[in-house]
């Protein structure tokens, strides 16, 4: 019963990136916040992440191959660029739910775009590292 928490470019960073748009929570904290909630609703969370496009796509096929039960995925700017991540998520029959920090619909015009939105069963956005905890309370429900 494992749900993968994968995170694209530049969320290594969280904590000193951009915090007036992203907050001071590092990834790691947003990691054991999700290691809690998971243990109250009998998942396993394996949170990985990449500036590399190639292993998140990789990463999806795995969760399929090991029948994970959903891929939650903050793709970064991959969000608004990546075909791949789209295809990959239409590839598998892992339920996707897309997350975000900010809102990215509030935000430049460019990010108002969201490939592996067409794909994704869910979007949690704009709620900080919430947004996490609330995509992770839609997968325990699926
Ligand atoms: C983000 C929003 C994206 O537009 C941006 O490129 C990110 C982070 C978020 O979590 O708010 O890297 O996905």
């Amino acid at each position: 019963n494992i749900v993968f928490v994968l995170n694209g470019p530049n969320l290594n960073l969280l904590g000193t990136r951009e915090p007036e748009i992203y907050g001071s929570a590092t990834l790691d904290d947003i990691a054991a916040m999700l290691e809690d909630r998971g243990r109250e609703l009998g998942l396993d969370i394996d949170v990985r992440q990449s500036n590399h496009e190639g292993h998140l796509i990789d990463w999806m096929h795995e969760a399929q191959a090991v029948g994970a039960r959903a891929i939650l995925i903050n793709p970064g700017a991959y969000t608004h660029t990546s075909i791949a991540l789209l295809d990959a998520a239409k590839s598998i029959t892992t339920p996707v739910i897309e997350v975000h920090l900010s809102d990215p619909h509030t935000r430049e015009e460019f990010r108002h775009i969201s490939y592996i939105g067409m794909a994704a069963v869910q979007t949690v956005k704009g709620l900080g590292p919430n947004s996490y905890l609330v995509a992770l309370d839609a997968a325990a429900q699926l």
